[in-house]
């Protein structure tokens, strides 16, 4: 992008009136605190229209391990790949492809899946051409103990630039991303640099995400196909999981399964998501993953004033929380409400010793700022509260024991509990 048209879009960014129009829907009788500025993370001068861009990684089941990027002109979708820098011993090649939305049209979007891999090993990898650079990822273990963070509404600003920095150092296997990514808005370009800010990490460790309205980018008449930017450019292993559609699947890491669920694709009874979580749910074996995760957009329990009320939020709890409380279901997380805040074990409102854990954690960064106001009094149900941008780490340490942390990004403060899962709780026997 040339400079006129990058100064351009971050001085009309927050007036486009597609961003204000979503923005007024979304945020009903909710002001927001002011926009962060938005970065925009351009290509270096002499990267070539062939060279990698954008590198992302995902579990793709079976020790697999699906290997994404973007090239701006037609270029190989192979990955060579490794156990010693520079030494590829495996190579696999895949496809590629692109989409259009209006006058945008994407670059040549690859998909790779390679392995299957050892557990807890580092591959260096090549995407594309052999003159790319290399890269390199951990794969998770294949037992726990494991390390997950986590983060929702990421987009694009200082603000996520230091909750990278933080997430960076935590020395983690898998990152859950509970939607909400890019906040391109229906601007294209900003999913290019949205990629291009989070390659560092995400080329590094698998990063599993599910999708949030700001992912939706349906414009009445002019594009009336939903998610075309996150699913041609966020596939994620919904096929591996036996699922019809990128906006829900799950996977199994170590001992642990996570189910990603879309709060803006349907969730009634009749509905291919319902009853393909009705079936997922019977393949868990707790032997096998004692730990059981699930991620929504839309919170289900939400004590701030922002975001009360959509029917993401209770409609899809009244549908599917019977399903997650009668398998057992430890935490759910979730974003949307751009704060933090911890709940107890609940189910149907109540504090309830066999319900999942539910944590709100929307507070990555994005541009909209922070959502500030609480009702009050705080819920007996929510122990913990705070409207900061932050970063969690949850480290599964064994069957029975868990540990979560989270920190405010400026000065560290923190919310850390341990959890006991339920699969270890003879009281709450599945
Ligand atoms: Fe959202």
């Amino acid at each position: 992008m040339g400079v006129i048209r990058k100064a351009a879009y971050h001085v009309l960014a927050p007036f486009n009136p597609f961003i204000m129009f979503v923005g007024l829907v979304c945020a009903g009788d909710y002001v927001r605190p002011p926009a962060g500025r938005t970065l925009y993370v351009s290509l270096s001068k002499d990267h070539s229209k062939t060279s990698p861009q954008q590198v992302h990684i995902s579990l793709a089941g079976d020790g697999k391990m699906r290997i994404s990027w973007i090239t701006d002109e037609s270029a190989p979708s192979t990955v060579k790949y490794g156990k010693s820098s520079g030494i590829y011993e495996a190579s696999q090649t895949g496809t590629s492809s692109s989409y259009r939305y209006i006058i945008y049209k994407s670059g040549q979007i690859h998909d790779v899946v390679i392995g299957p891999l050892e557990p807890s090993t580092v591959y260096f990898y090549k995407c594309g051409l052999d003159s790319s650079p290399e890269h390199s990822f951990r794969t998770p273990p294949a037992q726990l103990p494991i390390n997950f963070a986590v983060s929702g509404d990421l987009g694009q600003t200082e603000w996520t630039k230091a909750t990278l920095q933080h997430i960076g150092k935590i020395d983690y296997d898998v990152l859950l991303l509970p939607g909400d990514l890019a906040y391109a808005d229906f601007y294209q370009p900003s999913w290019d640099s949205f990629g291009r800010l989070v390659e560092p990490l995400a080329s590094q460790r698998p990063w599993m995400v599910t999708q949030g309205n700001h992912e939706v980018e349906r414009i009445p008449i002019i594009h009336k196909e939903r998610f075309s930017a996150y699913n041609a450019r966020w596939h994620m292993p919904f096929e591996e999981s036996g699922s019809s559609s990128n906006l829900f699947y799950s996977f199994e890491v170590a001992g642990v399964h996570v189910i990603m669920l879309g709060s803006y694709t349907d969730f009634g009874p009749d509905s291919s998501q319902y009853k393909w979580l009705e079936s997922d749910l019977k393949k868990i074996d707790r032997k096998r993953t004692p730990w059981l995760f699930a991620l929504v957009h839309a919170p289900w329990y939400n004590s701030n004033s922002a975001h009360q009320g959509e029917k993401e939020s209770t409609d899809m709890r009244d549908s599917m929380e019977a399903l997650l409380y009668t398998a057992r279901v430890d935490i759910v997380f979730a974003g949307h409400v751009h704060a933090y805040e911890r709940f107890t074990r609940v189910y149907k409102h109540k504090a309830d010793k066999c319900g999942p854990v539910h944590i709100t954690i929307g507070d990555g960064g994005n541009r909209e700022g922070l959502a500030s106001k609480y009702k009050v009094p705080q819920p007996n149900i929510s122990l913990f509260r705070e409207a900061s941008f932050g970063h969690a780490h949850l480290q599964v340490v064994n069957a029975s024991h868990a540990q979560w942390t989270w920190h405010r990004n400026d000065d560290a403060q923190p919310d850390s509990t341990w959890f006991t899962s339920l699969a270890s709780d003879s009281s709450c026997v599945v």
